[in-house]
């Protein structure tokens, strides 16, 4: 039995990518592994921030876990900012990670681009926090979309770096990327994967996307020019329809040819568009059930951020101790 460990941002709207790729694989795990799930806000301030809108976005991240399933009596959850642990080993690590390996980071690349001098420090710096998030609770199994890949990747560096300069102190993470779904793409762009701050609202499906924006999103969804409804890496904007279908009703591709044989893409599209509604509705009500009891929600983060608190101690007076800082 290893750790599992992953978390999300509170910001922009969370979508069926990050519930497929994230959210869903924790579940399937969270039966055999002890859990670590949390909600990492001081990633999300890497970019500004309206407060008032991040305090209901903690809250509604919170939400969603609890309305998906995870259960607090099998997982801890918390609050990132909860455990000052992550900021101190954050610190520590910036020291033995190196600017050359963060100049690398794509994601970084991408979320710079053209913001010049603007970029915070902290969006550069941001994979050294998430390093420390995983290594600070000696995680085994780190469940992420394609996209987090390489801050994982990221992170066994430094730890590997770290164990050789102060002797085996951390223990080695890794990813864990399901075949399909770690990487959904964008409605509007099926190049590019759908992503919480799109500014067009038709590149994601929110979670809390009612029927009829359901059905116009889907509808309107980019593919290409071909006729059959059959799974082709080369047809990304199809081949991302199909997986999402694939993966909340549980059907094989070939079964999703099958069912659409000699039908066409508006069939198709509508049929996905009405598996959407019947998978989000029930998680929606529980959403919503949850977010009017905050002192319950509130309760849940306290109880877990003492037994993530417990553990980072430990951890982190290991590692003091270890760099030479203790008396
Ligand atoms: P975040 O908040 O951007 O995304 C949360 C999770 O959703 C996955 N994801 C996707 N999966 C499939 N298709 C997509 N289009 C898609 N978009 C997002 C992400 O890969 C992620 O798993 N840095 C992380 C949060 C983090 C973290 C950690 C994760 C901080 N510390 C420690 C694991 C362990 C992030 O910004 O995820």
């Amino acid at each position: 039995m290893g750790r599992v460990l992953s978390a999300l941002q509170p910001s922009g709207f969370l979508h069926i990518g990050n519930y497929l790729g994230m959210i869903e694989p924790v579940l399937i795990l969270q039966e055999q592994h002890e859990n670590f799930i949390f909600i990492v806000d001081y990633h999300a301030i890497t970019v500004p921030q309206d407060p008032k809108k991040l305090r209901e976005q903690i809250l509604f991240a919170l939400a969603v876990y609890l309305a998906s399933g995870i259960d607090p009596q099998k997982t801890t959850i918390f609050q990132q900012s909860a455990i000052p642990q992550h900021t101190e080993l954050g610190w520590i690590l910036n020291c033995v990670a190196s600017m050359g390996e963060l100049e690398r980071m794509t994601q970084f690349k991408d979320k710079s681009r053209n913001k010049g001098e603007q970029v915070s420090v902290g969006l550069f710096d941001y994979p050294v926090l998430m390093a420390a998030d995983i290594l600070l609770y000696d995680t085994n199994i780190v469940p992420v979309g394609e996209d987090q890949k390489q801050h994982v990747e990221l992170t066994r560096n430094i730890a590997q770096r770290f164990n050789q300069r102060f002797g085996t102190t951390f223990t080695l993470p890794k990813p864990e990327i399901r075949t399909h779904g770690a990487r959904i793409m964008g409605l509007d762009h099926p190049e590019k994967k759908m992503s919480k701050s799109a500014e067009n609202p038709k590149n994601y499906i929110s979670l809390l996307d009612d029927e009829s924006a359901i059905q116009q999103k889907i509808m309107s969804a980019v593919t290409d020019s071909g006729k059959e409804i059959i799974y082709d890496q080369n047809s990304p904007g199809l081949a991302n329809l199909m997986t999402i279908y694939s993966l909340i009703t549980q059907k094989t591709f070939e079964q999703i040819q099958e069912e659409f044989e000699g039908k066409g893409y508006g069939d198709f599209k509508k049929q996905l568009a009405q598996a959407l509604i019947i998978f989000l509705h029930p998680l929606q009500e529980k959403i919503h059930l949850y977010l009017k009891n905050e002192d319950e929600l509130k309760r849940i983060l306290h109880e877990g951020s003492l037994r993530a608190q417990d553990i980072a101690e430990k951890k982190m007076k290991q590692i003091r101790k270890k760099i030479g800082v203790t008396l």
